[in-house]
C-alpha cells in the first residue's frame, strides 16, 4: 500500500537522486486516477482558470475557486502530497492577508502546502507563511501571474544579468524557508545550475531535464487544451477526439431512438 507523502520524502528523494513526479489536478475523479498511478505530488494550480474555467490567463482566479478545487481533490484522500496555488492578489498586498489566505487553503481546502510566485521580493511572504507551519513551494522564472510585466509568456533568464537575478531568486526562496521551488520557462543550463546549488528540490516546467522533478498541466498532457501547446509539453494522450467520438455517438443514438434500450430502463 502507498504511504502518505510528506515534505520529508522530497528531501530524501533529492538526496537519493530520485526524480519527483508532479501533475496539476483540479477534481475528485482525476485525483483518484492520478493517485492510483502513484504520482508523488498533486498541484491544484491556478492554471485551473485557463484549462477548466476558460479564462485567458490565471489572473482572474479567486481564493474561493482555489478552495473549491482543492476540496474536490482532497475528497479523493490522495497519498500524494497536495499543494494548492495562492491566486493573484491573495498574497501580494500584505503579510497578514498572505498568511490568512495560505491558512484558508490548508484549513478550508485541506492542502498540505501552498505555492506562490516570485523570488527575492516575496521572501518575507514565504517566511511569514512558513512561520505558520505551512510548507511553501516557491515558483520562479516565468511566473504566469506576472504576464503583463513580462510582456507575455516568454522564456526568462536568457541573458547573463537576468539569469543571475533568477539564480539569486532561487537562493532567496530557499533561505526564506521554501521546501521546494518550481522553475518555469528558463534555459536548461540555468535550471541545472540552480538544481545543483540548492538543497531543496527543484521542480521544472519548461526548464529542461536537470531539475529534481517535473510538473506539467494535466490537460496539456491529455490533449484537452487546444488553446496553447508550448514546446515543453509532451502529449501522452489525445483525449479530445475520444470525447468528441463519445458525445457524437450519444447524440446520434438519442436522435435515432437507439438509446436508451430496455436494459437502461426500469420496469
Ligand atoms: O498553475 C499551475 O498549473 C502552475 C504550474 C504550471 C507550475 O503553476
Amino acid at each position: 500500500m502507498q504511504k502518505q507523502k510528506t515534505v520529508l520524502d522530497f528531501q530524501k528523494m533529492k538526496a537519493a537522486g530520485e526524480r519527483i513526479s508532479v501533475l496539476t489536478c483540479y477534481d475528485y475523479p482525476t485525483a483518484l486516477i492520478m493517485d492510483g498511478c502513484g504520482i508523488d505530488m498533486i498541484l491544484v494550480g491556478d492554471s485551473v482558470g485557463v484549462v477548466v474555467a476558460g479564462y485567458d490567463n490565471t489572473l482572474p482566479v479567486t481564493m474561493e475557486e482555489m478552495i473549491y478545487h482543492t476540496r474536490a481533490v482532497m475528497r479523493a484522500r490522495p497519498k500524494a502530497f497536495v499543494v494548492a496555488d495562492l491566486p493573484y492578489l491573495s498574497y501580494q498586498i500584505d503579510l497578514a492577508s498572505a498568511r490568512l489566505n495560505a491558512g484558508r487553503l490548508v484549513k478550508d481546502g485541506g492542502a498540505a502546502a501552498v505555492k506562490l510566485e516570485g523570488g527575492a521580493h516575496v521572501a518575507d511572504t514565504i517566511s511569514a507563511i512558513c512561520d505558520m507551519d505551512i510548507p511553501v513551494m516557491a515558483h520562479i522564472g516565468l511566473t504566469p501571474q506576472s504576464l503583463h510585466r513580462m510582456g507575455g509568456f516568454k522564456v526568462q533568464g536568457k541573458g547573463e544579468e537576468q539569469a543571475d537575478r533568477i539564480f539569486q531568486d532561487a537562493l532567496a526562496v530557499e533561505k526564506a524557508g521554501a521546501f521546494s521551488v518550481v522553475l518555469e520557462g528558463i534555459p536548461m543550463k540555468l535550471a541545472q545550475r540552480i538544481s545543483a546549488e540548492l538543497s531543496i528540490p527543484t521542480i521544472g516546467i519548461g526548464a529542461g531535464p536537470h531539475c529534481d522533478g517535473q510538473v506539467l498541466v494535466l490537460h496539456d498532457i491529455l490533449g484537452l487544451c487546444s488553446k496553447y501547446s508550448p514546446k515543453f509539453v509532451k502529449r501522452y494522450a489525445d483525449l479530445g477526439p475520444v470525447i468528441s467520438g463519445a458525445v457524437a455517438s450519444y447524440i446520434a443514438e438519442v436522435k435515432a431512438g437507439t438509446f436508451p434500450e430496455e436494459k437502461h430502463s426500469f420496469s
